[in-house]
């Protein structure tokens, strides 16, 4: 039987979406059950709902981005809200201004969501106490990507019927990785077994503490898993080698077909982009039948509206 929450679904009850950590699994279950909802309305010809009419979205990107910054402008629109993306590069945060300050002249435009991504880990949280509106963390450096997670969690649910006792194997830089954070708390919360398979120096301090199995070698990390999640070298985050070489990482990490041939015959695919062929990936597999990394990708748009309807249950309505 297919995992839901209860039904009638049940109100989200925070005002914020900061990260999984303190979401509770039925919480999280209430979101995917939304967000196979928006999928379907996200296929149909006419895909406008109302259920922000009136209200005013921004997003505020202080790091690069394409998947989620224009999934949640789509989101956003599709539920019928004003959005407005804040262009950092062109903004006064160039001319020294603070994000506090930045975030205090947003808000005295009465947003009712702020969107925001931040190079810096605990940024959001610190910008939520700080405004008025509903805040979504859209990734906080290292630390946390929620809406990645779940759209992970309902790409997977959506195959697999399940996330309960599926194995899950997260192969790459987990060290650097907010994707792999929200994903090994979410998917631990949902009962998965997670394991993690990386280089020790590609693993951060305090990994065993966090639920999972740690492997460093791709055959014995992936023997019997369901689902293989690769991650991106994020070198932008590195101050020092923590990789010999790109061809020698490759070799010994990069999934290829013939490592996820050690996997389950049906495992799947994933990868939270961007990619980056020939590293961490090779293209045949990115682009092969077990793949599924395009449909993260219509997932994640569907996530997001799940998340914006969400929180605007707690929007005031005078
Ligand atoms: N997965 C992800 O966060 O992609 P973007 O950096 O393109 O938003």
């Amino acid at each position: 039987m297919r995992e839901t929450a209860s039904s009638p679904l049940p109100s989200f009850p925070h005002r914020h979406l900061l990260g999984i950590e303190g979401l509770q699994p039925h919480e999280i279950l209430g979101l995917l059950d939304r967000a196979d909802e928006a999928v379907e309305i996200s296929r149909q010809v006419n895909k406008k709902k109302s259920v922000l009419s009136g209200r005013t979205q921004i997003n505020l990107f202080f790091e690069a981005s394409t998947r989620t910054q224009s999934s949640f402008e789509i989101a956003g629109k599709r539920l019928g809200a004003d959005v407005m993306n804040m262009s950092v590069s062109t903004s006064s945060v160039k001319k020294g201004e603070t994000l506090i300050d930045t975030a205090a002249t947003l808000n005295a435009m009465h947003p009712d969501l702020l969107v925001v991504r931040h190079h810096a880990a605990g940024a959001v949280h610190l910008l939520a106490r700080k405004v008025s509106c509903s805040v979504v963390n859209a990734g906080d450096g290292p630390h946390e990507h929620p809406t990645q997670a779940l759209l992970d969690a309902l790409t997977i649910r959506r195959h697999k019927g399940k996330i309960a006792r599926l194995t899950v194997a997260i192969c790459g830089d987990i060290a650097h990785s907010r994707v792999a954070r929200s994903n090994i708390i979410l998917l631990n919360a949902l009962g998965a077994r997670v394991r993690v398979v990386a280089p020790s120096t590609l693993l951060p301090s305090g990994i065993h503490q966090m639920g999972v199995e740690v492997f460093h070698d791709m055959r014995e990390g992936l023997k019997g898993a369901d689902i293989v999640m690769m991650l991106r070298i994020q070198r932008e985050r590195m101050n020092g080698a923590f990789i010999p070489s790109v061809r020698e990482y490759y070799r010994y990490y990069g999934l290829d077909a013939e490592k996820l041939s050690y996997a389950n015959d049906d495992a799947l695919v994933m990868h939270p982009g961007p990619m980056n062929r020939g590293v961490e990936i090779d293209p045949a597999v990115a682009d092969g039948p077990q793949s599924l990394i395009r449909e993260q990708v219509e997932m994640g748009v569907a996530v997001r509206m799940a998340v914006l309807e969400a929180l605007a249950e707690h929007l005031p309505n005078k």
